[in-house]
């Protein structure tokens, strides 16, 4: 029976959904994250605990009485995960390895790493990849959510429920809002300057998830039936969500609401996937509420009555670049714990 789940990297897009549904569903959170984003993306709701502490530094009083832990913390793109390679294997694999074998050691009955479709980096022509197919992961972050899947799945034991999920790429609306990743950044184009961002040359297949449906997903596997789950990796999406970003940005150009045109971007993406999701589909007998369509039309309905905007905390990397540029410039003029005021 779970109860109460220690959920990492909380504070971030996927964290702000997946917690309060896990509240609202009764279940008892301890929400643990650096909050890098800001410590308001949480609800103030009974049964949650916000711990501000870094996955590096998680301890057993972290785990203390808590049956199930989903292990969201990461640096979450590639782009972060290039200008921050030290710290990006250090939090999604090595900090991720030693959660799982932390919790096991102490009893914890489950552990769900959510992984990305990444991994499977470039596919060719058209081949549907299912979980058992090679990865060929080319970025860091990448390699270093391999690395934990290949970390965590071997502590699977008849007392430890271990899952892997590879996610699609997200999209939808979350406290923690992020516009880098790419339906949202298509609706933010298409909303602000009337053009949607796309990035050459449009062939790459990339699988597309709502954050409301994998955060579904993550709900079930806290309750499926462990010798359903063990073990197991499942790749998480939906077929019909499974785009060439060509077509995604022509179907973004037909749903939006005023007329809208495509623009290119980038160099061409070395990345394409085209992944097969009938195992998920299978063993929990869920299949995916939402469509890209959906997604496009709740964010651009977010953007006009102001429940989302656009601001430096919504492009990861960015944010990131700031967050250090800001702590070098106040180590060097701090003293006394103050800048202008002394305390
Ligand atoms: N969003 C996607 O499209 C997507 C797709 C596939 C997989 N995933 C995976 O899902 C997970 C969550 O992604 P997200 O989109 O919510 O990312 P996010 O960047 O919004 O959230 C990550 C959270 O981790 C926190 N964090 C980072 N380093 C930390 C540390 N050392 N200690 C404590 N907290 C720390 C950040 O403050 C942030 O709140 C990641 O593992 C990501 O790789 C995401």
């Amino acid at each position: 029976m779970i109860r109460t789940v220690l959920v990492t990297g909380a504070g971030g897009y996927i964290g702000s959904v997946l917690v309060p549904k896990l509240l609202d569903r009764g279940y008892r959170v301890r929400a643990l994250d650096r909050f890098f984003f800001g410590l308001d993306k949480l609800p103030s709701q009974e049964g949650l605990e916000v711990v501000q502490e870094d996955s590096r530094r998680l301890g057993p009083e972290h785990l203390a009485g808590i049956d199930a832990v989903i292990d969201l913390v990461a640096i979450s793109n590639d782009p972060s995960g290039e200008l921050f390679q030290e710290a990006t294997y250090q939090i999604n694999h090595a900090s991720r390895a030693a959660t799982a074998g932390l919790a096991r050691d102490l009893g914890v009955q489950r552990y769900l790493l959510p992984s990305s479709c990444s991994i499977y980096g470039f596919q060719g022509e058209d081949r549907l990849v299912d979980e058992t197919a090679p990865t060929n992961p080319l970025t860091t972050y990448a390699r270093a959510n391999e690395m934990a899947e290949q970390a965590v799945l071997p502590l699977a034991s008849d007392t430890f429920t271990v899952v892997v999920i590879r996610q699609a790429t997200v999209y939808g609306a979350s406290q923690r809002m992020r516009f880098d990743l790419a339906i949202n950044g298509m609706t933010y184009g298409a909303w602000k300057n009337g053009v949607i961002p796309l990035m050459r040359d449009g062939s790459q297949w990339r699988p597309m998830v709502h954050v409301q449906d994998t955060t579904d997903v993550m709900c079930l596997l806290l309750e499926a039936e462990p010798s359903r789950i063990n073990g197991e990796i499942f790749n998480v999406g939906s077929d019909r969500n499974n785009y060439q970003l060509g077509p995604l940005a022509q179907e973004m150009v037909r749903v939006m609401p005023r007329p809208v045109s495509i623009e290119w971007y980038g160099d061409p993406d070395h990345r394409s996937y085209r992944v097969a999701f009938g195992k998920v589909e299978r063993t929990l007998g869920w299949t995916a509420r939402w469509t890209a369509a959906d997604g496009a039309r709740e964010i651009w309905e977010g953007l006009e009555a102001g429940r989302l905007a656009k601001d430096s905390t919504t492009i990861t990397l960015e944010w990131y670049r700031k967050l250090e540029t800001w702590h070098r410039i106040i180590r060097e003029v701090e003293r006394y714990g103050g800048i202008l005021q002394l305390p």
